[in-house]
């Protein structure tokens, strides 16, 4: 199985790391526009392999899509990450001239492939490539719930002082610091809702916490960050190629599902083979459906800003 990263920045090296050391493909490359930069981290993660003991078959590429060819999954990642104070929407005009020209190029060596986005604002940036692309919904997925969900996970099981391994939960809505929706109504420490173990008070609070995760390490690394992302994207890959069929919440294109169309955003996804399987009702109350169709309407907002480049 092969696997193309297009951004060997932060977010798309360690998505290649993770990749390679727990084995979920047997080939990737990486593609920069920095000259020699996606060579270099590939030859720096191949020289791991003894150390850490993986077979996956790195390597880089500078913007040379050939190498591509037939990949089964390709992420983009490429465009500018947020610095401190710029919001995830001030990024649009640079990315989706990057992420749209990206998509056109890998789809001319890889027509099959399932595309990952990751580039910010990933919503947006999802429908930009579902639109400019003109490919079948369940083959466009936007990571960002994955990521936020496992932020909201970890600031859950800080409060709870229990192993994170042992709490789930999930964010849906859009990526952006206003438009997640923690589902704190349908978090559980290992299937008892965490309203048995939480207060009102605490449980607001992680949900604070978890909306400005990202900006919070923003803050304190001076770039987005770079380990959980590149992570989660492994996460959704690792569910793609072999076919796991996990549910994670990803942005995908709505046709009437939570009341909205025309739109991508984070619902939760089976995610397999075949990319988004199924899109599944986790039977929102009606605070939480008014709450998304708030987060769909800053959404739709954004997509507005696509016009001059779709
Ligand atoms: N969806 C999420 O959950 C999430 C999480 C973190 C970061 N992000 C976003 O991911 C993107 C990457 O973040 P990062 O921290 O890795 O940034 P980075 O600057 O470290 O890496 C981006 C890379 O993209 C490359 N690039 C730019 N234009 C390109 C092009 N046309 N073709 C190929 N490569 C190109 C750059 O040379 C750079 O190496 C940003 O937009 C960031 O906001 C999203």
């Amino acid at each position: 199985m092969k696997v193309t990263i297009v951004g060997a920045g932060n977010v798309g090296a360690t998505c290649a790391d993770v990749i390679s050391y727990r084995g979920i493909a047997s080939e990737v490359v990486l593609l920069d526009i920095k000259e020699g930069f996606a060579e270099g981290k590939a030859m720096d993660i191949m020289q791991c392999s003894t150390t850490t003991g993986f077979n996956t078959v790195v390597s880089g590429s500078t913007n040379d899509y050939s190498k591509t060819a037939k990949s089964d999954v390709v992420v983009i990642t490429s465009g500018i990450p947020r610095k401190p104070g710029m919001t995830r929407e001030e990024l649009i005009g640079i990315n989706a001239g990057i992420v749209k020209s990206v998509a056109v190029n890998i789809l001319e060596h890889s027509p099959d492939a399932i595309i990952v986005v990751v580039s910010n604002p990933m919503d947006t940036m999802t429908y930009l490539t579902l639109k400019a692309t003109g490919l079948p919904k369940n083959r466009v997925i936007g990571m960002g719930g994955a990521l936020d969900s496992s932020r909201f996970k970890y600031f859950l099981s800080q409060a709870l002082q229990k192993p994170s391994n042992d709490v789930q939960g999930m964010v849906i809505g859009g990526h952006g610091d206003t438009t997640m929706i923690p589902l704190t109504r349908l978090a559980s420490y290992n299937g008892s809702p965490v309203a048995n173990f939480l207060s009102q008070e605490e449980m607001d609070k992680v949900a604070a916490s978890t909306m400005v995760g990202g900006a919070t390490l923003t803050g304190l690394l001076g770039t987005s960050a770079w380990y959980a992302p590149g992570a989660s994207v492994a996460f959704l890959v690792d569910s793609i190629l072999n076919n796991q069929k996990r549910m994670i919440p990803c942005s995908v294109m709505l046709d009437g599902e939570y009341g909205q169309s025309d739109i991508c955003i984070g619902v939760p996804c089976i995610i397999g083979r075949n990319g988004v399987e199924q899109i599944v009702d986790v039977k929102l109350n009606d605070a939480e459906k008014a709450l998304f169709a708030k987060s769909a309407e800053a959404v739709r907002n954004m997509n507005a800003d696509l016009k001059s480049v779709l």
